[in-house]
Formats: C-alpha cells, sequence, structure tokens
C-alpha cells in the first residue's frame, strides 16, 4: 500500500487536472441540447479506462445515452468487483444563482473544506466520486496491486431515471456477472466522520394538469364564478398533507416498514446537531412529520414534494387572467417496503377522487424506484468498514439516505448481487444546486480509500 500512496502522490496534479477537464465537458442528460457534449463525456471516460489499464472498453449504445464498460479479469477464481457510476450531471440552472460558471471549475475554500473545493456541476455528483475509482483502479494497476477482477459499468442516464440501463443488464446479465456492486454516489456524515450509506429511498414522480374553463379568461368578467385551476391545484396540494405532516393519500403508509425503537435509537446516535442543520439553511425551524426527528425523517419516512408549480401569467407586471390549467412535478420518496407502481396509482386515484367538479385532471407518471437497504453484515460492509479505519482511523457509521438511486434495487433483481454504498460527498455539497462542489480531500480520500476496500474484500473472500 506504501507504493500505492506513492505512486497517488505522484500524481495527484494530474488526477485532479483531468477531473477538471472531465467537468469541462456539459453532459445534461435531460436537455437535448447537450447531446453531443454527454456522448463526448462516455468517449471521454472510455478512452480514461483504456488509459488506466482496462480491457475489453467500450461504448454500448441503448436507445439513450450510452453505458461504458471496461474490465480486468486477473484470474476467474478470484471475485469481481463491479464499479456503477454515472457520467451525466443535472441541469446547472439557475445559472445567475452561481459564482463562477458551472462547467468553469474553480477550487475554492469553505468552512467545511479548509483544503478547497472544486465547484461544478456534477463535482460531487457523480463525474468526481465516479472518476475517484478510475484513478484508485489505475492506481493499483501501476503497482500490479490490483487483487480481484473489475468490471466498470458507467452511464450516461442516472440523472433521468436510468431507462437504457434496466433493460441494458437484463440483456446483458452475463457482462455484469460479479460478487459487488460499488458505487461513489451518496454522501458521509463528515469528513472526520466516515460513514456507508446503508438504504436508499425509492422514488415515485408524477406531473399533474388540472384544466378549468377552455381558454385563459378576463378574471374580472368571470372571476368569481368559474373555478380558478391555480387556486384549485393550490388546495389539492395542500391537502395532500394533514397538520402533522402526514401524507393524506388512502393507503400510503400501508406497506411502510416500520423499524424498531431500537433501531431508530441507534440512528439517532449518528452526529448531527439540528442547530448546525438550521443556520446551514438559514431556517428557524425544520418541519416534517410528527414524532420523527430529522434523521428519521430523511431516511425511514415516505415524503410528498412538489417540486415544480406553474401556469397562468408569470410575465412582468400585471395581466388580470383567470387561466385555463395549472400544473405541478411533485415527487414521493419511498420507503422499504412501499412499491413505485402501488404509489404512483394510490396518488392517481387519490388526486382525482379530490378534485373538484369544477375541474379535470390529468395525472401522468415520470420515472420511478425502488426503495433499498442494503447489507451492514455482509463481508462487503466488512471490506468497506476495514478500508475507512485504514484512511480515516475510524469504524465507518452505516447511515440510510434520503436520496434514491433506483438502479440500486435492479442490481439485485435482475443480477441477484448486492451494492455497496461508498460515498465521499458532503450533504452540503449542493449537489443538483446551485455552487456545487466537492472537496480536494474527499476527492483524494476516496481515491486512497478505495484500494482498501478491493483488497479487503479480495482478503474476506478468500476465507
Ligand atoms: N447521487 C444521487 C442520489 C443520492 C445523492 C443519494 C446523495 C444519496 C445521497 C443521484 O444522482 C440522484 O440525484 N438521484 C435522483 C433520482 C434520479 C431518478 C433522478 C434523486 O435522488 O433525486
Ligand atoms: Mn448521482
Ligand atoms: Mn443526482
Amino acid at each position: 500500500m506504501e507504493e500505492l500512496f506513492d505512486f497517488q502522490k505522484a500524481n495527484s496534479q494530474r488526477f485532479l487536472d483531468e477531473l477538471l477537464d472531465l467537468l469541462r465537458i456539459p453532459s445534461v442528460s435531460a436537455d437535448s441540447n447537450f447531446k453531443d457534449d454527454v456522448l463526448k463525456t462516455a468517449k471521454f471516460i472510455k478512452d480514461k479506462l483504456i488509459d488506466a489499464g482496462a480491457d475489453n472498453v467500450e461504448i454500448c449504445p441503448t436507445d439513450g445515452y450510452p453505458i461504458v464498460y471496461g474490465d480486468k479479469i486477473i484470474d476467474p477464481n478470484l471475485p469481481t468487483v463491479c464499479v456503477y457510476g454515472h457520467y451525466d450531471v443535472q441541469p446547472p440552472d439557475p445559472l445567475d444563482l452561481w459564482d463562477s460558471g458551472p462547467f468553469d471549475p474553480v477550487i475554492k475554500k469553505t468552512d467545511l473544506h479548509p483544503q478547497g473545493a472544486i465547484f461544478a456541476r456534477g463535482s460531487c455528483d457523480d463525474k468526481g466520486q465516479m472518476y475517484m475509482h478510475i484513478k484508485a483502479f489505475e492506481s493499483m494497476i501501476a503497482n500490479n496491486s490490483l487483487p480481484c477482477n473489475v468490471k466498470f459499468m458507467i452511464e450516461g442516464e442516472e440523472e433521468v431515471g436510468s431507462p437504457s440501463l434496466g433493460p441494458f443488464i437484463r440483456a446483458n446479465a452475463d457482462k455484469f456477472a460479479c460478487d459487488v456492486i460499488l458505487v461513489s454516489d451518496t454522501g458521509m456524515i463528515a469528513n472526520d466522520v466516515p460513514s456507508v450509506t446503508s438504504g436508499l429511498r425509492g422514488l415515485s414522480y408524477v406531473e399533474v394538469e388540472v384544466t378549468g374553463p377552455n381558454r385563459d379568461l378576463h378574471s374580472g368578467i368571470y372571476g368569481g364564478a368559474v373555478a380558478n385551476p391555480i387556486n384549485v391545484l393550490s388546495k389539492m396540494i395542500a391537502s395532500l398533507h394533514d397538520d402533522n405532516g402526514h401524507i393524506t393519500i388512502d393507503g400510503f403508509y400501508d406497506d411502510v416498514e416500520v423499524v424498531s425503537d431500537e433501531e431508530r435509537s441507534e440512528m439517532n446516535k449518528a452526529p448531527f446537531s439540528l442547530e448546525d442543520y438550521k443556520s446551514h439553511l438559514d431556517i428557524e425551524a425544520v418541519q416534517g412529520e410528527l414524532g420523527y426527528t430529522t434523521l428519521e425523517r430523511t431516511s425511514i419516512r415516505p415524503t410528498l414534494d412538489v417540486n415544480g408549480i406553474w401556469g397562468g401569467y408569470i410575465g412582468e407586471g400585471a395581466k388580470t387572467v383567470l387561466p385555463s390549467k395549472a400544473y405541478a412535478k411533485i415527487s414521493m420518496r419511498l420507503v422499504p417496503n412501499q412499491g413505485a407502481q402501488k404509489i404512483t396509482e394510490l396518488f392517481q386515484k387519490h388526486f382525482e377522487k379530490i378534485a373538484p367538479a369544477s375541474v379535470k385532471v390529468k395525472v401522468t407518471p415520470h420515472h420511478g424506484g425502488e426503495p433499498v437497504v442494503t447489507p451492514t453484515n455482509g463481508i462487503a460492509y466488512q471490506a468497506a468498514d476495514k478500508a475507512y479505519q485504514a484512511t480515516f482511523g475510524k469504524k465507518a457509521i452505516p447511515q440510510r439516505s434520503g436520496g434514491s438511486i433506483p438502479i440500486v434495487a435492479m442490481f439485485e433483481e435482475v443480477l441477484g448481487v448486492k451494492t455497496i454504498l461508498m460515498g465521499f460527498g458532503l450533504d452540503s455539497d449542493a449537489i443538483h444546486s446551485p455552487n456545487e462542489h466537492f472537496g480536494l480531500f474527499n476527492y483524494y480520500k476516496g481515491i486512497e480509500t478505495i484500494p482498501y476496500f478491493y483488497k479487503y474484500f479480495a482478503d474476506l473472500s478468500q476465507k
């Protein structure tokens, strides 16, 4: 391991420069204007996998953006780690809230990142974290110290719900045969508190359309007598939570896993300061479901949030109009054992039921994904824990995350393989927001820690 670190130290500037180049390509999967850039990013990853020493590197076409594959099979009798990551990013807007260009990475110090952080869209989610794996792999190859087989599965559609990866792994299950899937696309508790993400929430995402009259009307001539779809939609949305913060959709909680009191008290021992949490967000008070702590509300409890709402006149000045239509995008985060499809159907039924006769409603489902809990007792967890002990000098804390990576449930369903989520970002790194960043400490610590995971996973597999 000593030699491996020497190699990493000697190459640290290049490791950073390459990541900065990767961050300069605007691989926004949601916006077709960026199509050429997304494809260029796949090519970049392919080239870097080849340079790092991977074999069988290819850009696998799909109906959407391609999946970059590469592997190194040193001995079929050894275990195989399959690394999953994504090279696409979220749209950067609102652009005016960035302090520097989203695709012009700059390094700046922050309170939580005194050694500096890279500010750019995708720096943390997930280009920076995915690239740590390619550099860790390169280091192991360069030092002839790769202790097991590796496969890379890097996709370009995670931020739009991975529509092509599911069918691709179903059709190519043999290609991805492995013993564990290793993912760095989540966070850790703090730079001195390493943690393994032990669960992810699922997702049901819908768009609703409320239609009142067949055209926009003069709000003076008709106002008061004809339903205003924005007023109606607002009231419908408000009714989706009761005063205790419970979701009012019939059957919504039916399948929710009941977490034992012991587990809940264990969970609440994780380092967390409500005061810091509030002050980082500039809020006076938190809000959520009665009877649960902030840590529980963002991990073991399901939620419903409006992500966007629009309709009517939003231009300059005032226009007196009673709009014909109003819209909203609504996401529900799901916990074990809720099913995305079932929740979407319950939402649809409920939304149609509560609509007054004065409007028509249409509910269109978007992508979804199932929740997952990853084991904290298997060898993958032990290997990760030992890896963190080696580089942070501390045992890892298992913590369920509130975010979603829908493909993780598919890995288990289709490949029958469990995932280990070794995230190196911080919740405060502003992923999906303006000024997303990723600590240099986190980037290099990831590159350092990953080879230990390989080593311990290979060791523990032999036993
Ligand atoms: N990497 C995130 C998920 C994440 C972030 C999980 C931090 C845990 C901690 C991923 O790229 C993501 O943004 N997922 C989306 C869902 C997807 C279907 C668009 C999400 O969670 O909103
Ligand atoms: Mn991600
Ligand atoms: Mn994301």
